[in-house]
C-alpha cells in the first residue's frame, strides 16, 4: 500500500459517511489491499491457542446488561439471523435474537427491510462454509444499496483464522466478524460497528466463562433447546469443533434444572439437552454428577417430552443407560454417533472406541431399553479409507439396525490432524461409497417405516406440513415426521394417529384422539 492509499485509507477509517465509505474504498486499489489494511488493526483468531485446554476453573457469571446507550438502539428497526450448522447454532441465534430484542428490535424475513444481518456460520465441511461465502456474494450488493445495513459473521467460521483473512481481504463491506465465545458481546460490538464505522472483529480463540441469564427469543413455543454443556475436548481428528468451541464446560445442574422447570411452566412439550458430547457432561465439574443424574433429575419434571444430542459412544456409561430404561418422558430414541463400522478407521479417526465396543454398548442399550431406536452419524472416504474398511460400515449399518443415518463424505479441516494426511482414495470412490451407504440407509428407514402400517402413535403437532396447509404435521416419540388432517386448534398438543401409509422418511395417519394430553 503506498503512502497516498494509507492517508486515503485512515480518512476513510475516521469518515462518518459509510456511503461515500463504500464508494471509496471500492474506488482505492484492489481488496487485497484494504484487507491487509484491515487485519493490521486486530488480533487474528488462531487454531492452535484454541486447541490448548487450560486448567483454570470456568467462572459462571449471572449479570448480564446492556450498555446504556444501546437499550433503545432498535425501536423501529429490524433484524434477520441467517443459521447455519447444528441445533448449538441454532439455539446460539436464539441468544442473538433475545439480545437483539432487549435492544428494541424486531425479526424480519426479509433481506431488504433487516437493519442488522447476521450470518451464524458452520465449519463442519467445506460445502458448509460454501453456502455462508455465497450469501455474502449475495448481501454485496444491499450493502452497496442500503449502506446503513450492518451485516455481521459469527458462528463456528469465524473462529477460522483463514475465513477471518478471506473476509478481510475479499469482502471488506462486511460491518463485523465475531465468535462463538464474543455471543454475549453482540450489543457492544454493535456499538462498535455502528459508531466506529470499521469492520470489528472479536474473535477470541479460547474459551470464555459460562454466561447465565442472557436473554432469548425461541423459535416456537412448542419444542425448547436446552444447553447443558458448551465446547468438546475429544479431539477427532477429522473434526473442526474443538478449535471452534472450545473446552468442554458444563452448566451447573441447578441452572439447567431451573430452565427446564421454567419451559415447562411455560407450556412446553419437549426439550432436548443439547451439547456436543452430552454424554461428558459433569465431567468438569468436579463433582460426582453426570449426565445420568442430570436426566434423573430432569424425568421428574412435568414436560412430556425429553430428548438429547449429542452422544459419544465413549462415555456412554451404565447410570445413563439405567435412567433412560426408566421412560416416562425420557424418550427413547438415541442418536449415537459411529463414524465408521472399521476399528482400524475409528482408531485413526482417534474416536477411542472398535466396532466391538460400539456394538457391545448397542447390545446393552436395547437390553436395558428393548424399543430403543438407533440413528447414527457416518463419515465416508477418510483418508485412505479401503473398500474393506467401508463394508464394514455398512454391515454394522444392518447388523446395528440403524433406523436413519446422516452421512457425509469426509471434508478436510484446515488446523485438523487428518487435513495433513496423504489420501489416496479419488472423490469418485467417495462419491460411490456415500451412494451405496445412503440407499442401505434408505432401505433400512423404509422398513422401519414399514412396521408402523395399522399402528396407533403419538404425535407432538408442530403445525402445517411445508407442503400443504391443510395437512398437519408433528414428530412421533421416536422422531418420526407423521402428516395428518386435523383441526389447528390442536397444533403444539399430543395426539393419538393411526397410521394409514408408510414412505421412506414420513408417515401419513388419521387423527384418532383429540387432543390427549397423553404423556
Ligand atoms: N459432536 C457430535 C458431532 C458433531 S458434528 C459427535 O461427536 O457425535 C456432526 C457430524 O458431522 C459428525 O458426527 C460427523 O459425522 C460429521 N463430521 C464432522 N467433521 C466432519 C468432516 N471433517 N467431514 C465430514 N463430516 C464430518
Ligand atoms: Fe467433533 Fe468428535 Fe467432538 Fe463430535 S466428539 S464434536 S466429532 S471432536
Ligand atoms: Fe457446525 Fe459449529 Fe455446529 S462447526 S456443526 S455449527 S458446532
Amino acid at each position: 500500500m503506498n503512502e497516498q492509499q494509507r492517508k486515503e485509507m485512515d480518512q476513510i477509517k475516521k469518515s462518518e459517511d459509510s456511503a461515500d465509505n463504500l464508494d471509496r474504498l471500492k474506488n482505492l486499489g484492489s481488496d487485497e489491499l484494504i484487507g491487509k489494511y484491515f487485519q493490521s488493526t486486530y488480533e487474528p483468531p488462531n487454531l492452535k491457542k484454541a486447541k490448548k485446554r487450560r486448567r483454570e476453573e470456568v467462572q459462571v457469571h449471572y449479570d448480564h446488561s446492556i450498555p446504556p446507550e444501546m437499550q433503545q438502539i432498535g425501536k423501529g428497526k429490524k433484524f434477520l439471523i441467517r443459521t447455519y450448522g447444528c441445533q448449538m447454532n441454532e439455539h446460539d441465534t436464539e441468544v442473538m435474537a433475545g439480545l437483539l430484542s432487549e435492544m428494541g428490535y424486531e425479526t424480519t424475513n426479509d433481506t431488504k427491510e433487516a437493519d442488522v444481518i447476521l450470518l451464524n456460520t458452520c465449519a463442519i465441511r467445506e460445502n458448509a462454509e460454501n453456502k455462508v461465502f455465497g450469501e455474502i456474494g449475495h448481501l454485496k450488493p444491499l450493502k452497496l444499496e442500503n449502506p446503513d445495513v450492518i451485516v455481521g459473521i459469527c458462528g463456528c467460521m469465524s473462529q477460522e483464522e483463514s475465513v477471518v483473512n478471506r473476509i478481510l481481504k475479499k469482502h471488506p463491506f462486511i460491518d463485523m466478524i465475531f465468535g462463538t465465545h464474543n455471543i454475549h458481546r453482540l450489543p457492544n460490538l454493535l456499538k462498535e460497528a455502528m459508531f466506529n464505522k470499521e469492520m470489528v472483529v472479536e474473535v477470541w480463540s479460547k474459551e470464555g466463562d459460562i454466561i447465565e441469564n442472557l436473554p432469548k427469543v425461541r423459535k416456537g413455543k412448542i419444542k425448547g433447546w436446552v444447553n447443558i454443556m458448551y465446547g468438546c475436548d475429544k479431539f477427532c481428528t477429522y473434526c473442526i469443533v474443538p478449535y471452534t468451541r472450545g473446552k468442554e464446560r458444563s452448566r451447573r445442574p441447578e441452572d439447567i434444572i431451573q430452565e427446564v422447570r421454567q419451559l415447562a411452566a411455560q407450556g412446553y412439550k419437549e426439550i432436548t439437552l443439547l451439547g456436543q458430547n452430552v454424554n461428558a457432561y459433569g465431567k468438569d465439574l468436579g463433582i460426582e454428577y453426570g449426565l445420568g443424574e442430570l436426566m434423573n433429575e430432569i424425568h421428574k419434571i412435568d414436560i412430556p417430552r425429553v430428548r438429547f444430542t449429542t452422544s459419544h459412544p465413549r462415555d456412554f456409561d451404565d447410570r445413563l443407560i439405567e435412567v433412560l430404561a426408566q421412560g416416562g418422558n425420557l424418550l427413547d430414541h438415541i442418536h449415537l454417533p459411529v463414524q465408521s463400522g472399521s476399528s482400524e478407521v475409528l482408531r485413526v479417526m482417534a474416536r477411542r472406541y472398535t466396532r466391538e465396543d460400539y456394538l457391545n454398548l448397542v447390545a446393552k442399550i436395547k437390553k436395558a431399553i428393548p424399543n430403543a431406536t438407533l440413528t447414527t452419524d457416518i463419515i465416508v472416504g477418510f483418508p485412505n479409507e479401503t473398500d474393506e474398511q467401508f463394508e464394514e460400515t455398512l454391515t454394522l449399518m444392518e447388523e446395528v439396525g440403524f433406523e436413519s443415518a446422516y452421512t457425509f463424505i469426509y471434508s478436510p479441516r484446515e488446523g485438523t490432524p487428518a487435513a495433513k494426511w496423504e489420501d489416496n482414495i479419488p472423490m469418485e470412490v467417495k462419491k460411490e461409497r456415500l451412494q451405496r451407504l445412503n440407499a442401505l440407509v434408505n432401505k433400512q428407514s423404509a422398513e422401519a417405516m414399514k412396521n408402523y402400517q395399522g399402528q396407533t402413535v403419538k404425535v407432538l403437532v408442530e403445525g402445517e406440513s411445508k407442503n400443504n396447509p391443510d395437512v398437519l404435521a408433528g414428530y412421533t416419540e421416536k422422531s418420526k415426521l407423521v402428516n395428518f388432517v386435523g383441526p389447528k386448534s390442536i397444533i403444539g398438543k399430543i395426539v393419538e394417529v393411526k397410521i394409514t401409509n408408510t414412505k421412506t422418511w414420513t408417515l401419513d395417519g388419521e387423527l384418532i384422539k383429540e387432543p390427549v394430553e397423553v404423556n
